[in-house]
């Protein structure tokens, strides 16, 4: 199966301001990469490699100088414009041309997943040809997020953007699936009274087609998103954390796509050798003499 990777790394991130006065809180520091390589890899763990990043008119451009099509990194990356922040669900608009007819799978650009077997839950949701799947997560304040209700039986019951007295702590993820219809639905929605196309009523057409797969993220992983200072220092720190204790970093585009054979040893070791004052290309050539010893 075809499917396609949507990045949505628009918007103009005021509660970050000044931070993001005039720059893309998707170019951000996460410890030692750019936010953006933290979706850009989740997509390539779940083997997609045609993918379009949708961005504001102000910062599209430092993308592409940043990113490129993709080659270094064996994918391949489009861009769009998204003129004005209108909701999430309008990627879907933006990507239609693009998509051609495809399944999808639309990742904000501003969320960062982690956890052993994550590849393989991605893997599972991508491989469902038909219907959407979202994936769940328990956190504290449920108030800033999308919600899932279930029933007794652990059915989906309703989904709620941001409600003002959450009845569940189950937040619905940056991560959505969808089969080839996502576009046609995404048209049929209106915008909410915060004048946005809601992906959350964009997940409710497939609810109401019972269509929709709800996947649970449990608590042995890492779901964060970077859209508040707390946060964005939170994740910085956590991936310190674990890159520090491992000696293996998060969210290394070069890597996945060397251990994923989709570049070659020769193409990593350029890519180590423009680096080398630092630690991340000294780091790029220790994978390449690690590589037989371990999986991703
Ligand atoms: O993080 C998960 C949550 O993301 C979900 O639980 C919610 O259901 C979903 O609506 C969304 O919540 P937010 O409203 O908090 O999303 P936010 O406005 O922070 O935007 C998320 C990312 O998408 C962020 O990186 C900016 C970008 N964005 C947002 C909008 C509205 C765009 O690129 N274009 C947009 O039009």
């Amino acid at each position: 199966m075809n499917r396609k990777g949507i990045i949505l790394a628009g918007g103009s991130a005021t509660r970050l301001y000044p931070l993001t006065n005039v720059i893309s809180k998707h170019l951000l520091a996460v410890f030692d990469k750019p936010m953006i390589y933290y979706s850009i890899t989740t997509l390539m763990l779940a083997n997609v490699r045609d993918i379009l990043l949708i961005s504001s008119p102000r910062d599209i451009e430092l993308f592409k100088n940043l990113l490129g099509d993709g080659g270094k990194w064996g994918i391949k990356l489009s861009y769009a414009i998204q003129p004005s922040p209108e909701g999430l669900a309008q990627a879907l608009l933006i990507a239609k041309d693009f998509l051609d007819g495809s399944p999808s799978v639309l990742i904000l650009g501003d969320n960062f997943f982690y956890g052993d077997g994550i590849q393989k839950k991605l893997l599972d949701a991508s491989n469902r040809e038909k219907g959407a799947t979202i994936f769940g997560y328990r956190v504290n304040d449920p108030e800033r997020y999308g919600i899932i209700n279930m029933d007794n039986n652990g059915m989906v019951k309703e989904l709620i953007e941001k409600p003002i007295n959450p009845s569940s702590n189950l937040a619905i993820t940056g991560i959505y699936f969808y089969d080839a219809e996502a576009p046609i639905y995404a048209h049929q929605i209106t915008p909410s009274p915060r004048g946005e196309l809601e992906i959350t009523d964009l997940n409710k057409s497939y609810l109401d087609r019972n269509e929709l797969y709800v996947e649970r993220l449990g608590r042995g992983y890492a779901w964060l998103d970077l859209g508040t200072h707390e946060s964005l220092l939170e994740a910085n720190q956590f991936v310190q954390t674990i890159e520090h204790r491992q000696g293996r970093k998060i969210a290394c585009p070069e890597e996945i796509a060397y251990r994923k054979k989709w570049i070659t040893k020769e193409s990593l070791k350029i890519l180590a050798e423009s680096m080398l004052k630092n630690s991340y290309g000294k780091y790029l050539l220790q994978i390449i003499n690690e590589f037989e010893y371990e999986d991703i």
